[in-house]
């Protein structure tokens, strides 16, 4: 197969199919999904979810993939999620006769706790919000030093989602947690490795080199003792409990005045 020859398309307005905005490559065991929006910063949009959504369930079927690594074509790893799409799907979010846990973005935030082969994410330049928060879902991280990791949630009036508010305390401790939350902070590669939400830092032209290096390590481990040492290092139901919790204060959230306003404000720039 090519590199990063691309198994799914989505086709344009004029029915032209084009190339998808994740793009998935198997190779020795090793299904990469790569983020490829471009022009938006690899912002996710539903059928980015959608796509990821389908790539882990792929691989979790596929005895042939072992490893799955997430990475992004571009100088920028991920903008967070679509702002566009939050405001056209203001109504979704609000209708209490949606089945929210059937959005894309909810299937996608189900199936990243769930997905029981190791995961690895290649992170570059900013990571923001779902950029970030994804991150604590994956089983190794490696990254560049010009990344710049931010959550800017309660800035934009929302709460923080995927799980981060039981995960990154966890991780980090309350108070850097919180500050990095609320201050508006921008973490660092140097601090990301400190704080250990990185594995490893390595120059831009070696990053994909060094997640796939990781990752045939772990290709030639068990399948079976990764997956049960996943299981019990991680309670999947737990996380998938507190991201829903989550979800139903940030969807109240997005009709905040803070939230309005800020949408406003980036959409009309
Ligand atoms: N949703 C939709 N479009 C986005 C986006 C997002 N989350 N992030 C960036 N884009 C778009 C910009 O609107 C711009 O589009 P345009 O060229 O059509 O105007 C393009 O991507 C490039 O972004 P730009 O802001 O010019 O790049 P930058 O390098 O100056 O800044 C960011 C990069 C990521 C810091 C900045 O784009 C940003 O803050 N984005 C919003 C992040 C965010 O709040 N995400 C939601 C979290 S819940």
């Amino acid at each position: 197969m090519l590199p990063f020859a691309s198994t799914l398309f989505r086709v344009a307005k004029t029915g032209n199919p084009i190339m998808s905005d994740i793009l998935s490559h198997l190779d020795n065991g090793v299904l990469t999904l790569r983020l490829n929006r471009l022009f938006k910063k690899n912002a996710l949009t539903k059928a980015m979810y959608t796509a990821l959504t389908e790539g882990l369930a792929q691989a979790s079927e596929d005895e042939t993939v072992r490893v799955v690594v997430i990475s992004a074509e571009g100088d920028d790893f991920c903008a967070g999620n679509d702002i566009l799409d939050f405001a056209q799907d203001l109504p979704l979010y609000q209708d209490d006769g949606v089945d929210h846990d059937d959005m894309p973005v909810f299937r996608f935030l189900k199936a990243i706790p769930f997905f029981d082969k190791p995961l690895i994410a290649a992170v570059q330049g900013q990571a923001v919000g779902v950029g970030v928060t994804l991150l604590l879902h994956c089983d190794l991280v490696v990254a560049t030093d010009d990344i710049r990791l931010s959550l800017p949630f309660l800035k934009l009036g929302l709460v923080p989602e995927a799980g981060s508010t039981l995960l990154l305390p966890e991780r980090i401790g309350h108070a850097r947690a919180f500050a990095w939350m609320a201050l508006g902070e921008v973490i660092g590669a140097e601090d990301a490795h400190k704080l250990g939400l990185v594995n490893s830092i390595v120059p831009r032209d070696g990053l994909n080199d060094a997640a796939q290096a990781m990752a045939q390590k772990l290709v030639k481990l068990s399948p079976s003792s990764l997956r049960h040492t996943k299981a019990f290092m991680r309670d999947p139901e737990k996380l998938w409990q507190v991201i829903q919790a989550e979800g139903a204060v940030f969807r109240r959230q997005l009709m905040s005045p803070e939230a309005q306003a800020a949408f406003m404000a980036f959409l009309s720039k």
